[in-house]
């Protein structure tokens, strides 16, 4: 079933073909989901899953892009350093620790984690705090289904989250080791529970590559992609707001909110326009939360929109 927002256009009638052919082969790992998507191949299920296209009339990016040009500082600072560093990093078995201020706190497998959870996938407009920006069928499930489950507390006012940090299969943490690892990163309870936030563990109708955060990343669509965190070990509930990588880093630069806002420049570069990956030379207007106003603006009302949090 395609639950469309929009019409797609795809850029290239090859990239399609293979795009339908692929969504086919694993037509609705919902249900069965889990088993699917956890390291190896994706296999064959007879259940089906939904689209929804939130990425009105753009062009989908082609995936070699979105597979090539990357960033994940675990595996380098360069775009195609994850690419072909990633294969390194074992992703099965794995676990996710849920901590804080939840009722069923543990640490739990990935199987456990995403059994009887229904996949879905969601095309999204993905727009990098760098000025460029793709558009990517995501595969996956709101972030508020496995949230709702582990019970959270009445008290708990923000989610962190934490990346995988295992230096020996990720070159890019033995490299640098100054950098403050593990990448973590962080939502307000509310961001965190709105429908757009999604827990992918696929794209383009496949188990998510390594260089794109496998086996689950974040993909929040209003914000800078460096909130989007990659290969997630750990989520934790808290009533305090917490530490985000950037901001660490940057403060002046990389607030903990980091909406896509085209009127709010970077201190070192604009934010009204961005580079379309694997569009040529093309650009486009960023609009204001990357399009997603009407579901996330509520979110915000009251806050300086023009101030760097
Ligand atoms: N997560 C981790 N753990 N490490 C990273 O370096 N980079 C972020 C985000 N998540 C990053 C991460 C940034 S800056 C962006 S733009 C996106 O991942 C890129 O996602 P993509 O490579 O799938 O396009």
């Amino acid at each position: 079933m395609t639950l469309f927002r929009g019409n797609i256009k795809y850029s290239d009638i090859t990239a399609k073909a293979d795009f339908l052919n692929r969504r086919q082969i694993i037509a609705g790992a919902a249900g069965l989901g889990a088993a699917s998507f956890v390291g190896g191949a994706v296999q064959a299920q007879n259940l089906e899953y939904s689209t929804t296209d939130y990425a009105v009339n753009a062009d989908i990016t082609p995936k070699k892009d979105a597979t090539s040009f990357n960033n994940f500082y675990e595996f380098g600072t360069g775009k195609n350093d994850p690419k072909d560093n990633a294969s390194r990093m074992k992703i099965d078995p794995w676990a996710v620790e849920i901590s804080g201020l939840v009722d069923n706190p543990g640490n739990y497998s990935l199987e456990d984690l995403l059994s009887g959870i229904a996949l879905e996938e969601r095309i999204y407009r993905f727009r990098c705090v760098e000025a460029w920006s793709m558009v990517v069928p995501w595969i996956g499930f709101s972030l508020s289904d496995i949230l709702k489950r582990a019970g959270v507390q009445s008290s708990a006012k923000y989610v962190a989250f934490q990346t995988l940090n295992r230096p020996s299969e990720m070159i890019g943490i033995k490299r640098n080791p100054k950098f403050p690892w593990p990448y973590v990163e962080g939502l307000r309870l509310d961001e965190a529970m709105n429908p757009l936030s999604m827990i992918a563990t696929g794209m383009y109708g496949e188990s998510l590559p390594n260089q794109n955060g496998a086996p689950l990343r974040l993909v929040v669509p209003w914000k800078y992609g460096f909130k989007s965190i990659k290969s997630i070990v750990k989520i934790t509930l808290t009533e305090t707001q917490p530490q985000t990588t950037w901001n660490i880093l940057a403060p002046k630069e990389y607030g903990f909110y980091s909406n896509v806002n085209p009127s709010f420049d970077h201190p070192r570069w604009s934010q009204a326009r961005e580079r379309i990956i694997g569009g040529g030379i093309f650009k486009r207007d960023t609009p204001m939360f990357n399009g997603y106003g009407e579901e996330v603006a509520n979110l915000y009302a009251g806050m300086d929109l023009n101030k760097n949090y």
